[in-house]
């Protein structure tokens, strides 16, 4: 499991109340036209669910925690699934999307799944890098399964991380 030293980021699971949180910091990082929005009501159905949860990325300082990253997460059984992350964009390339995966990874790992899949749009080569970089393998492609500005379609590839 890797360690940043710099920034100090703390990774903590979200609280069932964390749903406006999260709703903030999914705005701030899926904030260009045609991205998909997620309502606090969306990921408060996530925190409460049986074999869901959320992880926050914070940035600590001496005087100040500033949330700057999440990942949501379902199990079922043996399969698992992201669905969905962010970092804000001024935490960008600091290795904290790695860190919130590794941390995703390893407690579905503890709920017993052998694998974990997401979905990645085929015009995210930013996040497809990221997922490759961190061992996840292309398993298949989901024609036009998000839908852009003016209707405009776009397939996303689905992935895999083995846990064992
Ligand atoms: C994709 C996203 C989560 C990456 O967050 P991040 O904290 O900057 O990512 P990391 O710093 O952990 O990057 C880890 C690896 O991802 C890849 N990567 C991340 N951003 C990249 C970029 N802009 N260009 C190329 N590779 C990139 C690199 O392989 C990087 O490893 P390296 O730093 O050793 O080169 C962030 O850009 C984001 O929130 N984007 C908008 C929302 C989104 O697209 N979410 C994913 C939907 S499937």
């Amino acid at each position: 499991m890797s360690q940043l030293s710099a920034p100090p980021i703390k990774i903590e699971k979200a609280g069932l109340a964390s749903g406006s949180l999260l709703e903030a910091l999914h705005a701030a990082a899926f904030y260009q036209p045609g991205d998909e929005t997620w309502t606090a009501r969306a990921f408060s159905d996530v925190l409460n669910a049986i074999g869901s949860f959320c992880l926050v990325a914070i940035h600590q300082q001496a005087d100040a925690q500033d949330p700057c990253g999440f990942a949501a997460c379902r199990v079922r059984v043996q399969e698992a699934e992201l669905l969905s992350l962010g970092v804000t964009p001024s935490f960008r390339h600091q290795g904290i999307a790695k860190l919130l995966i590794e941390r995703v990874a390893a407690g579905c790992r503890q709920m017993g799944a052998r694998n974990l899949f997401l979905e990645v749009a085929e015009d995210n080569p930013h996040a497809q890098q990221l997922y490759l970089s961190i061992g996840f393998d292309e398993v298949g492609t989901r024609k036009d399964y998000y839908q852009r500005l003016n209707n405009q379609r776009v397939n996303a590839q689905t992935m895999r991380l083995v846990l064992d």
